[in-house]
């Protein structure tokens, strides 16, 4: 389905405090790169090229100064604003205009995806429906959490259950069909006063259009909400790009190698950078596309 991607950077990161006293979480740095790079990486590789950033009024102009319009990356960033946290759903209402008659694939802020992505190529390529996926994890009662049945079936998601009924977490990314804002719409806030991302996966689920697609064990999904967790996500990233000489989430790699932009766009962004590692890095980019290297 045809789809548009949106990112969800808000929320007060208390438990980063006082680190997001300045900058909001989404900004602090993962290794070498702002959190943010990450899920616009995921997005980009899944071939989304119209992105809308929503964060606080205080933060967004932050993150339209870091990314601009993105047009020396081939894709359109827009930016708009959520005047008050409401819950995740909520940015399908920020975002209605954005969406127009296109489906929405939310990806959050802070959610950092390494692997194989054929799993999210799939999930874009469904017809309709929604899709989201499913993490074993040691700690589910902190995220979304799948229910089954003893076929595997999907019976429900839990939202922070207390008592989980299995080890698979729903992480921050989500494929929406069309319908999606209209059942925003439809939703009641939550007893904690939000739209919950939960109830809307399940209205899916209620008229049988949820695809839950269990992630195996090749694929990272790291948490970055703590002070620790930011740090091993830093470390986890540091140790796989320093092994490979290969950069994970550099936009103006990923949107080389997509096609998003060509060697005299690659060149220009070569040029404009500060950083004469990243640009040394880009430049061994462009010089083995030119040399035919794999
Ligand atoms: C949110 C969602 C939760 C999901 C998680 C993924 O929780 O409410 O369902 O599993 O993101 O990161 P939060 O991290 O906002 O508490």
């Amino acid at each position: 389905m045809k789809t548009k991607g949106i990112i969800l950077a808000g929320g007060a990161g208390t438990r980063l405090d006082p680190l997001t006293r300045i900058a909001c979480k989404q900004l602090l740095p993962i290794y070498d790169k702002p959190m943010i790079y990450y899920p616009l990486a995921t997005l980009m590789l899944g071939g989304i090229r119209e992105v809308l950033i929503i964060s606080t009024p205080k933060d967004l102009p932050m993150f339209e100064a870091l990314l601009g319009n993105g047009k020396n990356l081939g894709i359109r960033l827009e930016y708009r604003v959520q005047p008050e946290p409401k819950g995740i759903a909520q940015a399908f209402l920020v975002g209605e205009s954005f969406v127009g008659n296109d489906g929405a694939t939310l990806i959050l802020g802070d959610n950092l995806f390494y692997g194989k992505l054929d799993f999210f190529r799939s999930a874009l390529a469904q017809e309709s429906g929604a899709c989201v996926f499913g993490y074993h994890v040691r700690d589910p009662e902190r995220f979304g959490v799948v229910e089954f049945d003893a076929q595997h079936r999907v019976l429900s998601i839990e939202e922070k259950p207390t008592q989980p009924k299995s080890s698979y977490a729903v992480p921050g990314l989500y494929v929406y069909d069309n319908t999606v804002v209209d059942r925003v719409k439809a939703q009641q806030p939550s007893e904690r006063g939000e739209l919950e991302i939960t109830d809307l996966n399940n209205s899916y689920l209620k008229d049988g259009q949820l695809q839950v697609r269990l992630l195996g064990r090749g694929i990272a999904w790291l948490d970055t909400g703590t002070p620790a967790s930011m740090l091993e996500a830093g470390n986890y990233i540091a140790t796989v790009e320093r092994q490979q000489s290969l950069k994970i989430a550099c936009l103006e790699e990923v949107a080389f190698n997509r096609g998003f932009i060509d060697e005299s766009q690659l060149e220009a962004a070569i040029a404009g950078h500060r950083n004469p590692d990243y640009r040394d890095y880009l430049q061994t980019v462009l010089n083995e596309k030119r040399h035919g290297r794999v």
